[in-house]
């Protein structure tokens, strides 16, 4: 038998009411112990993270080469690396002698890694290419059993690289579901010029639950609350700018939120953001007047505010479950730690191709959320850890904004929309939690 997700999702996958994590929710609710349960976090990073699509980088950050990068999976290390070859390789970063993580860098260009414990040396493909003294492990001793472990299976969308660790995963496009739709459309912006990922990530470790920093992506209800002290220096200073269109009743704006199916949501701000330039909407920052005048001089007024149009703020959060979120020109991935500590990374990006001036604005805008925006937020996440953690005898999360408000409906796009209050991200990316890992729970039992 089956039931509709929380009682709230309209356009995700239903779920057996019988698994073994059903006793988590309820309609409009879900349980604290999502969030404090050490156990649950060992599960989610084995049993979800194990058994879908988990974004692990961008091709950009690999361009050449021998060039890698080092990333989780639920907790378990990997390394994404370009081959010499050039092929994409994702191999899970655990010694095969003794357990040791191999890969110790953040980031580099090696054709093999040593592990630093007893030498054992792995090729970026993963394959053992050499152990110190082997004789000693007898004539049977072959270093192709020896080689590290791969990712099941890897696939990019438009460099977007994702990695999943079982092979019971749907093809990638059909993993991304109505989400698919959205990247390109942020891909496509900038005359389609190619985003890059070049410049390293900029941390915040909260002491949190990683799903508290994905409900946030995703919540268009805290925006004028938690981000007040924002929002009222750029009015008292820049007057009409940004985020204001918030300080009316932004629930009757035709802003929204949208389920994009398998978990995958998003924050549409556009219509009040895009509604006629963004750039003009921009508050004042370091080079702006300067950065406008040079783009202006060389390709006259209306090219110049296309350009710089497509540079400001996207206007949407797209979130990719679990662990992938697009906001503004930002790449962001939420990285688990413990139940109760998740590192933030964010990814600043640029256009290859694009004008300096291009370029130059968008990084002056990717300094700007991160420094005066995550910061609340960041306080908000340690402040819903710290009461779900000490208060046992309150046991439900309330997830219930508009669950039976009767106002949402199909968008001209084919997708389910909710004003952007909505608790339906939290609704929507739960039902995909529950049907991952109520079919983990049942396979274990089978097997
Ligand atoms: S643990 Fe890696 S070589 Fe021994
Ligand atoms: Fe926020």
């Amino acid at each position: 038998m089956s039931l509709s997700i929380l009682g709230g999702a309209k356009t995700g996958a239903s779920v057996r009411e019988d698994g073994a994590y059903d006793r988590y929710f309820r309609p409009g609710f879900v349980h604290r112990d999502l969030y404090v349960s050490r156990d649950i976090f060992d599960q989610e990073m084995r049993h979800l993270f194990g058994s879908t699509w988990v974004y692990v980088g961008h091709e950009s950050e690999i361009p050449a080469p021998n060039d890698f990068v080092t990333r989780t999976i639920g907790r378990r290390p990997v390394i994404l690396a370009r081959d010499r070859e050039g092929a994409v390789q994702v191999v899970i970063n655990r010694c095969t002698h003794r357990g040791a993580v191999v890969c110790r860098q953040a980031r580099g260009n090696a054709d093999r890694f040593t592990c630093g414990y007893h030498a054992w040396t792995f090729a970026n493909d993963g394959r053992c290419v050499g152990v110190p003294l082997p004789h000693a492990y007898g004539a049977g001793f072959k270093l192709a059993d020896q080689n590290l472990r791969k990712a099941a299976k890897v696939e990019s969308y438009r460099g977007f690289v994702f990695a999943a660790i079982s092979d019971h995963v749907p093809p990638l496009i059909e993993h991304l579901a109505g989400a698919r739709a959205y990247l390109d459309q942020w891909l496509d912006r900038g005359d389609r010029l190619p985003v890059v990922v070049r410049n390293g990530d900029m941390q915040f470790k909260t002491h949190a639950n990683w799903k508290t920093v994905y409900d946030n992506a995703g919540d268009g209800y805290h925006p004028p609350f938690s981000h007040i002290s924002m929002l009222r220096v750029f009015a008292r200073r820049y007057g009409d700018v940004d985020m204001q269109y918030y300080s009316a009743n932004f629930d009757e704006s035709p802003l929204l939120s949208a389920d994009l199916g398998n978990g995958h949501t998003l924050l549409d701000q556009r219509p009040a953001m895009h509604a006629q330039s963004a750039w003009e909407r921009q508050h004042v920052m370091p080079g702006r007047e300067i950065l406008w005048d040079q783009l202006n001089a060389a390709h006259g007024p209306e090219r110049a505010l296309d350009m710089l149009d497509a540079s400001t703020g996207w206007g949407l959060n797209l979130n990719i479950f679990p662990n992938l979120l697009i906001i503004g020109n930002q790449i962001q991935i939420v990285e688990p730690l413990a139940h109760d500590l998740t590192v933030v990374h964010w990814f600043s990006t640029t256009l290859e191709g694009a004008p300096d001036e291009v370029n130059a604005i968008r990084m002056r805008m990717q300094e700007d959320f991160p420094s005066f925006g995550e910061v609340d937020d960041t306080a908000q996440f340690e402040a819903c850890q710290a009461g779900l953690d000490g208060v046992p005898e309150m046991e439900w999360v309330d997830v219930r904004r508009h669950l039976e408000s009767g106002v949402g409906r199909v968008g001209e796009d084919g997708v389910w929309q909710e004003p952007i209050s909505s608790d339906q991200h939290m609704r929507a990316y739960y039902g995909a939690w529950r049907r991952i890992m109520n079919a983990s729970a049942a396979r274990a039992a089978l097997s």
